[in-house]
């Protein structure tokens, strides 16, 4: 007897069914944070209205928390220049005191790039090339050893 498979349901067992669903899963949790910001915000940002639930967890420039004093030395910038990206966080490099990690994620949420610092790295910056015809949203996450973890958000 032979085993037959439907068509559907060899879709489903399709490869890149996981990307898939994760981007119906993104729409879906993208619809329901823009809803949220039409009755919350005037704010376009979808991250920014999750921020507000991350309060104490992930700080930005709209949101620094605690750390508001803290924003210009600590608030990842992202400079693009063609398809190179550079993150650069504006702090000191210390054995006591330094800029942890670096990461660059897309919109969708895949990590494009990362790296990590030693108190004897030079400075908090890292460079990295966008994917080719990259567009949309982009964010820097930046993680200080004594001010926690910061994101920053521009658009390509
Ligand atoms: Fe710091």
């Amino acid at each position: 007897m032979s085993k037959t498979i439907a068509p559907s349901h060899s879709e489903k067992n399709h490869p890149e069914k996981p990307t898939s669903s994760r981007r119906s899963f993104l729409k879906g949790a993208l619809s329901a944070a823009a809803v949220a910001t039409v009755t919350t915000s005037t704010s376009s940002n979808v991250f920014a209205s999750e921020q507000a639930s991350m309060a104490g967890i992930v700080y930005t420039k709209e949101n620094p928390g605690k750390w508001a004093k803290k924003v210009g030395s600590h608030l990842p910038s992202i400079t693009i220049k063609g398809q190179n990206v550079t993150v650069n966080t504006n702090h000191g490099m210390s054995t006591k005191h330094f800029i942890v990690r670096h990461t660059l994620v897309s919109k969708d949420g895949e990590t494009l790039g990362e790296k990590t610092f030693t108190p004897d790295s030079e400075e908090a910056t890292s460079s990295y090339t966008l994917p080719e015809g990259y567009k949309g949203k982009l964010y820097a996450t930046s993680f200080c050893n004594k001010h926690d973890f910061w994101l920053a958000e521009t658009k390509v």
